[in-house]
């Protein structure tokens, strides 16, 4: 492990674009096509449950189609030889497969299944069904296992933590709208880290950081990684 800095890495919908997985806010995004109060909050799915499966069926069945992007890859390159830890929003698994170990899902995953009863989380394997039986206490409110708008987000007192420590913070593709994910670089920078965004365009929590950096996460990504390993 080289050097002792300390790396938070915040990741969002951005990082995984050029993978092929849409964000949520661009244009073309996926809150342009679907309502978020119908798929993404807990009225939503008592309203129409089914709406909101298929919903996250669908997602998690093209992602089985994606792969990491040269983001993902060099964050896992990173993680190899400094102390990093990544902390995404992204309920995909892409930085897993690239080969990230040390990754906070504060909005969950789409591999997991989550029973609305007694709180016990799984792997789904496939699609998840209104019918579905929880495997501990049997009951049929079983959802997938991400955090919906309303919802405490996970891991939030460890992010904390992490951040606190952090000497350098660098957000990846997050237009820095949901909280609190969008309050981690204030933080951070009161702690004294070095901040960095990363993002095609300015946001709206740009002026918080020390550094942005402008270009696809794919290729401004790689870049940075090379020049913290001193390539
Ligand atoms: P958004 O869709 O809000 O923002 C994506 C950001 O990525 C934007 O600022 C884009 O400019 C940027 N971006 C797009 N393509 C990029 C690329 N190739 N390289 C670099 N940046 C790029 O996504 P998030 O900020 O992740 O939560 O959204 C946060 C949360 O809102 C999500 O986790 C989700 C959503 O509603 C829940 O569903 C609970």
């Amino acid at each position: 492990m080289r050097g002792a800095r300390r790396i938070v890495i915040l990741t969002g919908a951005g990082i995984s674009a050029e993978s092929g997985i849409s964000t949520f806010r661009d244009p073309d995004g996926v809150w342009s096509r679907y309502d978020l109060n119908e798929v993404a909050t807990p009225d939503g799915f008592r309203r129409n449950p089914e709406l909101v499966q298929a919903f996250y069926n669908a997602r998690r069945s093209a992602l089985r189609k994606v792969e990491p992007n040269a983001a993902h890859l060099a964050l896992a390159r990173l993680e190899s030889q400094m102390d990093t830890c990544i902390v995404t929003q992204n309920v995909d698994d892409l930085h897993e497969r690239a080969g990230s170990r040390d990754v906070l899902h504060m909005h969950g995953e789409l591999s997991g299944a989550l029973c609305g009863n007694c709180g016990h989380r799984w792997p789904a394997g496939g699609d998840i069904s209104c019918g579905d039986k929880c495997p501990v206490c049997k009951c049929c409110r079983v959802r997938p296992d991400v955090v919906w708008f309303g919802e405490m987000p996970y891991h939030t007192q460890r992010i904390d933590e992490l951040v606190a420590a952090a000497d350098i913070f660098a957000a990846i593709g997050t237009s820095g709208e949901v909280s609190p994910a969008n309050s981690l670089v204030f933080d951070a920078a009161d702690a004294g880290a070095r901040t960095i965004e990363f993002n095609l365009v300015e946001t709206i929590i740009t002026h918080a950081f020390s550094e942005a950096r402008r270009g696809p996460a794919g290729e401004i990504v790689p870049r940075w990684v090379d020049e913290l390993l001193g390539y």
